[in-house]
């Protein structure tokens, strides 16, 4: 008789959680005073989004919100993870507060304390105020600043309710995607306008950190990167060096300047033409971006695989799926690297190949890098083809397989002796995707638009017995 393997348990007080951001679930855009934001801008502007998808309604979880903190409640996790839409809270983005924004939190926030639950504040998760962006955005060394005043007035508002606070999250993402191959909000096109709005997004976490501290004693802060393991399709000089590169713009661009107060030498020394780039950079930055932190949030989807421009015709022929010709991107273009997908692997809607050992990696490598410190995945999991079945149910085993996979690389990272304390499944509902719209889900719960009705999948029946059991039962 096979026996089934035991079930692995988490070690105490590990917090199961989800996640959510502002601009993906809430709408309800022109409500309680908001102001604009990038993705307001951008969402609206023909040609940015699938299928000219906004967030002006979305999951419409500024109206539904009792029903969904009934939701989490219902999911039993210990910490739940949402981000403050800066222009509900200062509509123009400096000056002054607009108390209606601060009260729609302060109700998620005491709703969640009621319910037991943790509440974990992401201060920016992309929704620059417009009225920021005009003044030149995070390429504006201004913004660091405003950005700390905003910090101070939420922090001051929520106060000691929030158990962790994260100032940014993804910051890669707002500064490259945002500002260097424009597929997200703002929408610009040009490196040395990515690298400086790195630096502001970087100088604002620091800033932002200390206002919180002084709002707040003993406030948990940290910071919640996108990082992966990037790989070379072969052993060749070139492909390795393609990879180290993707690798700095990734993942060391942002993890050394906050864990070791310095910019890498090789990414300084690549974006060295590109103006204004570093030459934003004052003195004493860097002591302020290198700020001690009490966490560090990991987000995680999928690990990379690159080749040099010059060898796509080798990778083709080790059997790797590459594309048709070098991407003509200005981020990429300019790193000299080809992403290429290893046979073999399964790939997510979205195109990412599915490895939960990589996770492991991962956290391993940021651990032997830069030293212990308390970690959490503050983001994981899996966009997948759902469908309402007749019976009225929706079943995702591709979700559960993938958190399970996920969960159990946790367990192995914390058996090598790194410290993780937390898991967060991305996103506790399906909600607006970016540029993809509404074209991938990625909740445990679906949302059917725009009739804001919400089903729970298997996946979230699946994660409350995980979380119930706080143990990985097979
Ligand atoms: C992350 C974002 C999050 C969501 C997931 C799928 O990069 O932080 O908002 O879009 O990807």
């Amino acid at each position: 008789m096979p026996t089934e393997p035991p079930a692995r348990g988490f070690p105490e007080g590990f917090l199961f959680g989800t996640k959510t951001s502002a601009y993906q679930v809430e709408g309800s855009v022109d409500a309680g005073g908001r102001g604009a934001s990038i993705w307001d801008t951008f969402s609206h502007t023909p040609g940015t989004t699938f299928h000219g998808d906004t967030g002006d309604v979305t999951a419409d979880h500024y109206r539904h919100l009792d029903q969904d903190l009934d939701l989490i409640g219902e999911l039993g996790v210990t910490a739940y993870c949402f981000s403050v839409a800066w222009s509900r809270v200062q509509p123009l983005g400096g000056g002054p507060v607009n108390q209606p924004g601060l009260d729609f939190y302060r109700r998620l926030v005491d709703g969640l304390r009621r319910r037991g639950v943790m509440p974990v504040v992401t201060l920016f998760h992309w929704d620059l105020p417009q009225a920021l962006e005009n003044a030149g955005g995070w390429t504006a060394r201004d913004t660091a600043g405003r950005f700390a005043d905003y910090a101070a007035i939420v922090a001051g508002a929520l106060g000691p309710e929030v158990g962790m606070w994260a100032t940014h999250n993804e910051p890669w993402c707002a500064a490259w995607i945002g500002y260097g191959t424009g597929n997200h909000a703002p929408g610009r096109r040009d490196l040395g306008l990515a690298v400086a709005a790195t630096h502001h997004l970087l100088l604002g976490h620091g800033r932002a950190v200390q206002a919180i501290r002084a709002a707040v004693p003993g406030a948990q802060v940290g910071i919640d990167l996108n990082l992966l393991p990037v790989r070379p399709a072969s052993d060749h000089d070139d492909d390795r060096a393609a990879a180290r590169r993707a690798d700095g713009n990734l993942n060391r661009l942002f993890l050394d300047p906050v864990l070791r107060g310095e910019y890498p030498a090789d990414m300084l020394a690549h974006y060295a033409r590109h103006r204004p780039g570093f030459e934003v950079v004052q003195s004493g930055d860097l002591a302020v971006i290198a700020e001690p932190l009490d966490f560090l949030g990991v987000n995680f989807y999928g690990p990379m695989t690159v080749c040099a421009p010059t060898r796509m015709a080798e990778a083709r022929a080790a059997g790797y799926w590459v594309p048709a010709a070098p991407p003509t991107d200005p981020l990429n273009a300019d790193l000299r690297d080809v992403e290429v997908h290893r046979p073999g692997f399964e790939r997510t809607p979205m195109d990412w190949e599915v490895e939960p050992g990589a996770l492991t990696e991962l956290l391993l490598r940021v651990r032997d890098d830069y030293g212990p410190r308390p970690l959490h995945v503050l983001e994981n999991g899996r966009a997948s083809d759902d469908y309402v079945s007749p019976d009225g149910e929706v079943r995702d085993p591709e979700r559960i397989a993938y958190l399970a996979g996920h969960l159990g690389a946790v367990l192995d990272a914390i058996a090598a002796g790194v410290d993780v304390r937390g898991y967060f499944v991305w996103s506790l509902m399906d909600n607006f995707e970016w540029g993809h719209g509404f074209s991938k889900r990625f909740g445990l719960t679906w949302v059917d638009y725009p009739s804001g009705t919400r089903i729970p999948k298997a996946s979230f029946a699946w994660y409350r017995d995980i979380i119930r059991a706080h143990a990985l039962t097979p």
